[in-house]
């Protein structure tokens, strides 16, 4: 018997169980009660007393092999089972839905502009939106009492102390810490006491972008500038600048681009002139430069901000300002291609 029961150890080994009906069988043939191991089961009852101990342990183990065959059988076979269902999966049929979110169109422009300065050489920098008079104001050449201050109608949180009105404050920061040559890039958010409308808003985004350096001219400027707005709106773009004025910049001006939408023939958008403003910019002042520790004997710069806000209205063709704000997801969802 004890031949016999190695040998049937040796059988089992070598039964391979691919399917469910393998595991059937298997469990019939050796587990079963009319089985072959119920079957030793039964004789055992009239071996020798004096083999009983050996012949009982080796029956043991013969019993637990064929069980242990036969659960990890089931398991195998069961995870199989699961990977052939995934495998008839139909990869011809349309996707889920995605319904991933998007980038704000007010980001996705202020990107494409950031990445166009910093191909350029330009830096990125940021500042805070809480500011103190002397860098909204004061160093930017604002005089206390001047009217050109009521030409940013101001938050005030404390005495001295407001919402920044513009961007050209994280300038300031910016000379402040470091020496020239500088060329950076400043995007933000910035607050006016307006009332809100399809054409203004409590709140808006500028960027700024200063160069500082020696011989800094005005041509380098309208280069500058002439560059970024082809990269934008594309090579067919017309600019032209007239003058302006701003307390920080010498001369000042502003920038217009042909209308994108009538091609300079005229249309309500461009209120029939051909031309949309989009930036102002200028020399700095070189009481600016000196005010802030620059020598304007040595160094010449130039500035601009523009809004963002503005621009993604012409490139996206969005009609009230408002709707960047009311977080409406069927207006931000039509930005996932972008
Ligand atoms: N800070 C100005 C505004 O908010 C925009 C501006 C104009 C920024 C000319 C400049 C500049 O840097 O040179 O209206």
């Amino acid at each position: 018997m004890k031949a016999k029961l190695q040998e049937l150890i040796e059988e089992m080994k070598n039964v391979v169980i691919y399917s469910n009906d393998d595991i059937e069988n298997f469990r019939l043939k050796y587990l079963s009660k009319k089985g072959v191991i119920n079957d030793f089961v039964s004789q055992f009852r009239d071996i020798d007393p004096s083999q009983k101990k050996e012949i009982g342990q080796l029956l043991n183990t013969v019993k637990q092999f064929a069980q242990n065959k036969w659960e990890e059988a089931c398991l195998n076979i069961s995870s199989k089972s699961l990977n052939n269902e995934s495998e008839k999966i139909d990869f011809t049929l349309p996707s889920e839905p995605d319904f991933s979110g998007s980038r704000h169109p007010l980001s996705i422009i202020e990107n494409r502009i950031i990445g166009i300065f910093r191909q350029l050489g330009f830096v990125l920098h940021e500042g805070p939106e809480i500011e103190d008079d002397w860098h909204n104001f004061s160093a930017l050449n604002f005089p206390k009492n001047h009217p050109a201050r009521d030409m940013q109608d101001t938050f005030f949180i404390a005495e001295e102390i407001a919402l920044r009105t513009h961007t050209s404050s994280v300038q300031v920061r910016l000379m402040e810490k470091q020496s020239p040559p500088i060329r950076a890039i400043m995007p933000g958010r910035v607050y006016r006491n307006e009332a809100v409308s399809a054409r203004a808003n409590c709140f808006f985004h500028q960027i700024e972008g200063i160069y500082i350096d020696k011989k800094v001219s005005f041509k380098d400027l309208k280069q500058t500038l002439y560059i970024f707005v082809q990269q934008l709106f594309g090579e067919k773009i017309q600019v032209r600048f007239r003058p302006s004025y701003f307390p920080f910049t010498e001369p000042s001006a502003e920038m217009d681009i042909s209308c994108q939408l009538c091609h300079g023939e005229g249309c309500n958008v461009c209120k029939h002139s051909g031309w949309l403003e989009i930036l102002g910019c200028g020399m700095i002042d070189p009481n600016v430069l000196k005010m802030n520790g620059i020598n304007p004997d040595e160094y010449s710069g130039f500035a601009f901000g523009m809004g963002v806000e503005r621009i993604a209205m012409l490139q996206f063709d969005v009609k009230d300002l408002r709707t960047y704000f009311n977080n409406d997801s069927r207006f931000l969802s039509q930005f996932k291609n972008y």
